[in-house]
């Protein structure tokens, strides 16, 4: 085995140290005994949006960006997403394993018998103006639902995280759909227990007057695909919110919603969304050029492309572009789609995008088909949302079961003024200040 030290000199004080690598990597506290002096706080690693910090151990999902490969609990995404319902990746990302056939009967009957929500989040919904943005809405609803369950604080007792983590996976569709129906106007529909996760999402969307919604089943495989490939993408930036309001300790519900703050970003989850407008502001195959000179300006951002870790083409995108063509079987094709599909073409050959690895990512095409579907831009990132909550469960599962973690709390590289003292004029005493008003 290779010496796997790191070995530092400090050029200050002619110093050497040596670091222990595990799995590849230092821990960064072992850089605080590097001192210039017995007075130094010691060295720290500066890493703004931690563009190269590991936060956590995590057995989760692993992503390699050069390669382009997504994998749960090690199967790859895209063998799930061709022979895998929803409920079956959800058990795998919260429990580390597929189900067999029992476990799944009893998931599926567990998350179905938590489908309802408590009728106070109804009124709270009300509460809420028409044309708040559905997002909005989710994360407040989501976060009110801790005043329904006091018991989820009890975070440390495994039964009762377990049932507040099935309560909400089992929620959140019925939390969109309701969200979505009130920005309509049109009366809640009841969750259906005889219907699959994905079915039962658009029933109580979806479902007017007739007596027993029926599905069209192509679109809700493709919703169910869509689910999966949004379910779990470790450490981004919603995850990363989840496991640190959660190392507080803070309740599942509140860790869910400010997980979904994060996500709500248009440089995030939100960006979906933003796609569609942008995919309308340019309109027509024509008129993509001149857009791709604004983005080379730096005017714009083209959104749906780019990644933090994919340097290579998002293995979801792939498989989202042939859901699009199952649902477009059924809806007819969505005219954005040949704008989105030259804007790729023409980014893919262009050198200021190869030269920054700039490819589709999961955002660009998913609003295309969402769109298709039925549904508004604006309910698309609560789409995003629904399947997530299932990643960020696990994760702040994870986080707290792991004998390593704590509160989080970076240190700074403070660049204020250093210690200085108010002038005479400044002090006052409190009478003197009421004195003069
Ligand atoms: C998601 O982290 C995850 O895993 C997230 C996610 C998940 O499943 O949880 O995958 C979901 O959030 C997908 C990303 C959706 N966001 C967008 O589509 C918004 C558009 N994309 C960008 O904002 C950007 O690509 C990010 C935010 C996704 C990544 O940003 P980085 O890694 O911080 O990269 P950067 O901003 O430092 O950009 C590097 C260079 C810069 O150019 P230079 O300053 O070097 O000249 O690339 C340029 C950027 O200007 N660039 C873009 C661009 N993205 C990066 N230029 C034009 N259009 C873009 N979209």
């Amino acid at each position: 085995m290779a010496n796997e030290t790191l070995t530092i000199t400090d050029n200050r004080t002619r110093l050497t140290y040596t670091l222990p690598i595990t799995d590849g990597n230092i821990r960064s506290m072992d850089l605080r005994q590097i001192k210039k002096d017995a007075s130094d706080f010691g060295v720290m690693g500066y890493d703004p949006a931690f563009m190269n910090t590991a936060s956590c151990r995590s057995a989760i999902t692993f992503i390699d960006g050069d390669k382009g490969i997504l994998r749960y609990r090690g199967y790859p995404i895209e063998e799930l997403a061709e022979s895998c319902t929803f409920l079956q990746v959800a058990y795998l990302l919260l429990n580390g394993e597929l189900p067999t056939d029992n476990q799944l009967h009893d998931w599926e009957d567990s998350v179905r018998h938590h489908t309802m929500l408590h009728e106070t989040s109804k009124q709270f919904l009300e509460g809420f103006h028409h044309d708040a943005h559905p997002m909005s809405m989710f994360i407040s609803t989501v976060a009110a639902l801790a005043t329904v369950y006091p018991d989820s604080r009890n975070i440390h007792d495994a039964a009762a995280r377990r049932l507040n983590m099935t309560r909400l996976i089992a929620k959140v569709p019925t939390i969109a759909a309701y969200c979505y129906r009130h920005s309509l106007g049109y009366p809640y529909v009841y969750p259906d227990n005889e219907l699959s996760y994905a079915e039962n999402f658009m029933n109580m969307l979806w479902r007017m007057v007739e007596p027993k919604f029926r599905a069209n089943p192509v679109m809700a495989r493709a919703l169910d695909i869509l689910f999966i490939l949004h379910a779990d993408h470790e450490q981004n930036c919603s995850a990363n919110v989840m496991r640190s309001v959660g190392s507080s300790q803070a309740d599942p519900y509140s860790s869910t919603a400010a997980a979904a703050a994060a996500l709500s970003g248009p440089l995030h989850g939100g960006a979906n969304e933003e796609v569609l407008k942008m995919l309308d502001e340019i309109g027509s195959k024509d008129n993509v050029p001149a857009y791709v000179k604004k983005v080379k300006d730096g005017e714009v951002k083209l959104m749906g492309f780019g990644h933090r870790i994919y340097k290579n083409y998002d293995p979801r995108a792939r498989i989202i572009k042939w859901t699009a063509d199952q649902v477009f079987a059924v809806t007819g094709r969505n005219p954005k789609l040949d704008i989105a599909l030259e804007l790729e073409k023409i980014a893919l050959e262009d050198e200021y995008f190869v030269k920054r690895k700039l490819y589709p990512n999961v955002d660009f095409y998913s609003g295309i088909i969402y769109q298709a579907m039925g549904f508004k831009p604006d309910v698309f990132t609560v789409l995003f949302a629904i399947p997530r909550t299932v990643g960020w469960l696990a994760q702040w599962e994870e986080m707290l079961t792991d004998p390593e973690q704590k509160i989080a709390r970076p240190r700074q590289v403070y660049t204020g003024y250093a210690e200085r003292h108010l002038t005479t004029e400044q002090k006052s005493t409190p009478q003197s200040a009421t004195a003069n008003r």
